[in-house]
């Protein structure tokens, strides 16, 4: 097949789709890579390393489209918003586009695709089993984000995170508060742990206690029961309004002697739940910082701005929205090696396309095909009654 990778266009995105290591190994399986020209610049990958890989480069964009069975890209549909639009044109019946899609935030994003009948899987919806872990962008790209929010707060702090003791006296070590302890907020607990700090933790998932301790971090409980916190994907349900009440309340509690707090708590296809208000925010010192990774959703903190930094009384609020850009190289590598771990899904062992519905992962991420959404949670989003079996 020809894979055809065009250059990002949403506004700050640095990320690409494909980094130059992963084109031997599709090049073997028999396919043909076609770069749009600057597609991985931004990074670290300038054109020359794709071609001694193996790619064809085209300077057009239109090529890149025209001549592609498989069409690889960091964000489309949804995920791409107003910047994709003009990819539309573009796209061909039966073609293949494999993309994070935002399938939950944003469905209607998806319609024209169906239109165009193009085949497009959402790579948002790889189901969290252990089969699928190679494919999982969320994770990968949410390692990123927790381990950068850290820098971004130790950035902010007009203090070390570490204990020192000196010849000039002692230096407390900093407290950080990690709320949410999914993948972004783990890898937060780690990073803070290297730098020094003292690590306190929260999640309403009971399950993630131990993994929180095992990384160092002191894990906070709120007075009330959470219940069957976890749905049966292992992502946290909705709880009650008066659980978050107390909650809140526990969360300033910890918030007050902290010289960073992490916010990553999220609930699938819903907004961020409130955890952090503008009083927890008055409580803390003059010279703390949060860092809210849902500030896109809404927000855990309640003056959280989505790419703003807002000062409340001392205190630095960010809501960074795309932190994996930031660290493009890393992160591109991880989401192209997941995409092609994907890719390796679609065809059968003599290495003829095949989408197989039988197979969990495909069947989850496949969002349209043969003119319709095909997938249950979007339809159910955009009012469309159950697609037919
Ligand atoms: P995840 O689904 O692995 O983790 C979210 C965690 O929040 C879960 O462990 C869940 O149990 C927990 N949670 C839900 N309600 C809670 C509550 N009331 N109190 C405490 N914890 C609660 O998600 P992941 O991949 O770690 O991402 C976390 C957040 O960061 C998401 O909102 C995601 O969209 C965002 N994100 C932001 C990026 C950025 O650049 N700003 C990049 C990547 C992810």
């Amino acid at each position: 097949m020809k894979i055809g990778v065009p250059k990002e266009v949403f506004p700050g995105e640095r990320r690409v789709a494909l980094v130059p290591s992963l084109i031997p190994p599709l090049l073997k399986a028999g396919h043909e890579v076609r770069m749009e020209a600057g597609a991985g610049f931004d990074a670290g990958h300038p054109d020359a390393e794709y071609k001694e890989k193996g790619a064809t480069v085209l300077a057009s964009r239109d090529e890149v489209f025209s001549t592609s069975d498989i069409i690889l890209q960091i964000r489309a549909a949804g995920a791409a918003g107003d910047a994709g639009a003009a990819d539309l044109a573009r796209l061909r019946p039966d073609q293949i586009v494999i993309a994070a899609v935002d399938p939950l935030g944003n469905a209607a994003g998806a319609l024209p695709y169906a239109e165009k009948k193009v085949t497009l899987f959402g790579m948002e919806l790889v189901p969290r089993i252990t089969r699928a872990q190679s494919m999982d962008i969320l994770s990968s790209q949410a390692l990123v984000a927790g381990y950068k929010a850290v820098m971004l707060a130790a950035n902010e702090a007009p203090r070390l995170f570490s204990m020192e003791m000196t010849a000039a006296g002692t230096l407390s070590p900093a407290k950080v508060f990690v709320i949410g302890a999914g993948v972004a907020g783990l890898k937060a607990i780690a990073t803070a742990k290297r730098l020094g700090a003292i690590v306190f933790a929260y999640d309403v998932r009971a399950a993630v206690k131990e993994q929180i301790e095992s990384l160092g971090g002191k894990f906070v409980t709120v007075e009330a029961d959470t219940g069957d916190a976890e749905d049966k994907g292992g992502y946290a349900k909705e709880m009650t309004e008066e659980f978050y009440v107390r909650q809140r309340a526990r969360m300033a509690e910890i918030a007050k002697d902290c010289a960073a707090v992490i916010t990553t708590a999220a609930i699938p296809g819903r907004q961020s739940p409130l955890l952090l208000t503008k009083e927890g925010v008055h409580g803390m010192s003059p010279g703390s910082c949060i860092v809210d990774l849902a500030a896109e959703r809404g927000g855990n903190c309640e003056l959280a701005r989505s790419d703003e930094r807002v000062v409340e009384n001392g205190v630095v609020i960010l809501g960074p929205s795309n932190l994996p850009s930031s660290m493009a190289i890393h992160a591109s590598q991880m989401f192209g090696k997941n995409l092609v771990t994907f890719l390796g899904l679609l065809f059968d062992k003599e290495g003829n396309l095949q989408l197989d519905v039988d197979d969990e992962i495909v069947r989850e991420t496949m969002v349209t095909r043969g003119g319709e959404i095909v997938n249950e949670r979007m339809r159910s989003i955009l009012g469309l009654s159950p697609a037919a079996s």
